[in-house]
């Protein structure tokens, strides 16, 4: 993949029609480990094209899981994302086991896939190790480390808690764990860990983060089971037991319509529909967000195969006010933020966002990212030590901006870039691809 420098021009005309977005990135990672370690097929329809998620496909191959790719030959509609496809995952099942290969797991950009196996690995009395490109060396991995030792497994990570990560598998036991940091990647791992543990294992979470994975166990028998605390806590329990494969249907991704519903909300005279988005609460806050600040988003629910909701989306061109975020909100809208900063930029007052100190540990410090970068274009922004501030409305100016090797940098600038007086450069634009591909050619269609 080329890392160098992407120029995006400014809209000369609105966001018009129907499009569709690539499928969801998170709910296509759960598949296909979740149908790994079931009993039976798991057939994945719409699977995402993310280059993350073919991290996750290799890995499992690696692994010794049957995956297959089926070619329907969807005709590519005007505007649709490329890339979905059909996967057959045969699950190992419960009286087989995941065979560590030679080499370590490579695992890409992706921390959700390095996150989510560490916990699927830990239950098989094996040694794993797995290691990523330099981005995700540089990631936190403690997180799943601690609660994987408590339950028995033996973790090595290298010194600050990075990976490699090596996962000496074994007998685990239940336990009942409160998230440090709210992260559904964390409860995801412990989850897939209390599938071979004794006894029950129980997550607290002190703020409800998306909950693909339980909606997903569910779906495949296991006795899982979520209840809200008075504090606004959630608890979630597992008892271990074997899995069925089942057939999933993944929506498209709330997180790769975002930008979109960005651009058209940004672009004057736009009015677009993005088709069958996935709507799960602990995804949508971006869409209230936008919509407490004046944005015109109308959902449209679809009826849906299988646990999650799934709605199309119609967005109108709108003024902007600003708005105020904390903690509580943080979760269900983490990967959209760099895009609410944007809005701010061009919404009337004052906007705050706290409580978001995870983003200095995504893919990169999205809090220096897209304030740098939103300034380098004249806006009026400037870093707090767990979130920012943005003054509005502010004229973009056309430059030159960093993406930090991040798909949401990048496109959070290239949808910057429709609504400034001049082209923007991006450094790393071509890194959309771990999450959006084909998402440039989109935008192409308003350039
Ligand atoms: C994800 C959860 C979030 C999100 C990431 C995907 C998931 O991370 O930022 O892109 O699939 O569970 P955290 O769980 O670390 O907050």
């Amino acid at each position: 993949m080329s890392a160098g420098p992407g120029v995006v021009a400014p809209a000369s005309r609105p966001l018009a029609g129907l499009v569709r977005v690539p499928s969801d990135k998170a709910i296509s990672h759960r598949a296909a480990i979740l149908g790994a370690l079931a009993g039976g097929t798991t057939v994945v329809r719409d699977f995402s094209p993310a280059g993350d998620c073919a991290a996750t496909l290799a890995v499992l191959a690696a692994l010794g899981v049957g995956i297959e790719r089926v070619d329907r030959g969807r005709s590519d509609r005007h505007g649709s994302a490329k890339g979905a496809a059909e996967i057959l995952v045969r699950g190992v099942g419960p009286d087989a086991r995941l065979a560590p290969p030679p080499a370590p797991l490579h695992c890409g950009r992706s921390g959700t896939t390095m996150r989510m196996l560490a916990g699927a690995l830990a239950g098989f009395p094996s040694r794993f190790a797995m290691t990523g490109d330099p981005q995700l060396l540089r990631r936190p991995m403690e997180r799943v480390a601690e609660p994987l030792r408590r339950m028995g497994a033996g973790v090595d990570l290298a010194p600050g808690g990075t990976p490699p990560m090596v996962i000496e598998g074994g007998a685990l036991h239940g336990i009942e764990y409160r998230l440090p940091v709210a992260s559904a990647q964390v409860k995801s791992a412990v989850l897939l860990a209390g599938l071979h543990a004794e006894g029950v294992t129980a997550v607290v979470e002190p703020v409800p983060t998306r909950d693909h994975t339980e909606r997903l166990l569910e779906a495949m028998g296991a006795a899982v089971e979520a209840v809200a605390l008075p504090d606004g806590a959630r608890r979630v329990t597992l008892a271990p037991g074997p899995l069925r494969g089942v057939e999933v249907d993944v929506p498209g991704d709330p997180s790769s319509a975002a930008p979109l519903v960005a651009a058209a909300t940004l672009v004057p005279g736009s009015d677009l529909v993005i088709e069958g988005v996935g709507t799960n609460p602990g995804r949508t806050g971006f869409l209230r967000v936008a919509g407490r600040m004046g944005a015109r988003i109308e959902i449209l629910p679809r009826p849906g195969r299988g646990p999650e909701p799934v709605a199309d989306l119609h967005v109108r061109h709108a003024s902007l006010t600003a708005t105020t975020i904390g903690a509580a909100e943080v979760p269900s809208l983490v990967d959209e933020l760099p895009l609410v900063a944007l809005l701010a930029s061009r919404a009337e007052g004052v906007t705050e966002v706290r409580g978001a100190e995870e983003l200095r540990v995504k893919e990169s410090d999205r809090i220096a990212g897209i304030v740098q970068g939103l300034r380098a274009l004249g806006a009026d922004a400037e870093e707090l030590p767990d979130g920012f501030v943005v003054r509005g409305p502010v004229e973009l100016s056309g430059g030159t901006v960093e993406a930090r090797a991040d798909h949401r940098l990048a496109m959070a600038f290239a949808v910057a870039a429709l609504v400034s007086a001049g082209p923007v450069a991006i450094d790393g634009l071509a890194f959309v691809g771990d999450s959006f591909p084909g998402f440039l050619e989109l935008l192409e269609g308003v350039r």
